[in-house]
């Protein structure tokens, strides 16, 4: 069985898109096959992220409503491993049910399969994914961000989902401008296990724009060593000012 991850935060706008392409990017890397599954109806932006936006021709919606996932599924030529299904792009397309299906079945057939939520909370969703599912609550290192990933990984907690926190677009010298004494308290305030640290990367702001992902860059070293925690190596932190 592949291994499930759903990426997920309370507030927009703090990288959930971006680490889950970064994580894909990673697992390619090792020689995984890799499933990215866009869930966020009307805003898709994973096509678009992968420079494949003018290729791709059916979406999640296609596949919920009958179509096989083998002809639905896009193959991405780079990284090699990579597969993508875009979000609908209209709303109100994905039903709970066929998507419990949906998400019971792809789970054997990739060796990691990530699926990118919008901002918020939808429980009957996540509680259709397989249960060897692992929420990724991504986090950037501000009070407002911090509180409202304690209250996803609480809501988490509650449904028995477990989880795990990605604190994104971190900048060492400014760690304690945002009001945060150290990591620590980033943690104790998100109340979730701390899976790895994602730096502030230009490489990852041009990604948005359909470039590839830059295998030197201190974001691609950051993904490397959160996917491999994913698949159980025990990879230490690096020191804060070299992340
Ligand atoms: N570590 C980083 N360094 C630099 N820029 C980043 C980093 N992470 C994300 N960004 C930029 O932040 C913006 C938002 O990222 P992204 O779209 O991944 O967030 P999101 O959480 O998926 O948003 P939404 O809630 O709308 O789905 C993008 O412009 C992206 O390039
Ligand atoms: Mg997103």
């Amino acid at each position: 069985m592949g291994k499930v991850f759903a990426l997920t935060s309370g507030k927009g706008g703090v990288g959930k898109s971006t680490v889950s392409v970064g994580l894909a990017y990673a697992f390619c890397e090792s020689g995984k096959k890799v499933l990215l599954v866009d869930m966020d109806e009307g805003f898709r932006c994973l096509d678009l992220m992968l420079g494949v936006d003018e290729n791709t021709v059916f979406d999640l919606s296609d596949i919920l409503i009958g179509r096989e996932p083998e002809d639905a599924v896009y193959v991405c030529e780079k990284p090699s491993g990579l597969h993508l299904v875009p979000a609908p792009a209209s709303f109100g397309t994905v039903d709970t049910f066929s998507f419990a299906k949906f998400a019971a079945e792809i789970d054997e057939k990739y060796d990691a399969v990530i699926f990118d939520f919008p901002a918020g909370i939808n429980l009957p969703l996540y509680c259709a994914l397989p249960e060897n599912t692992l929420f990724l609550t991504v986090a950037i290192p501000d009070p407002v961000s911090v509180r409202d990933a304690a209250v996803v990984g609480e809501k988490l907690f509650e449904a028995s989902l477990s989880s795990r926190l990605v604190i994104n677009r971190f900048i060492y010298k400014q760690s304690r401008k945002y009001g945060f004494k150290n990591i620590d308290s980033i943690i104790d305030s998100a109340s979730q296990r701390l899976i790895g640290i994602v730096p502030e990367d230009y490489e990852l702001g041009i990604l948005s724009a359909g470039h590839n992902l830059n295998a030197k860059s201190r974001a691609f070293s950051a993904f490397r060593r959160i996917s491999a925690r994913l698949c159980g190596e025990n990879i230490l932190l690096p020191k804060l000012k070299k992340i």
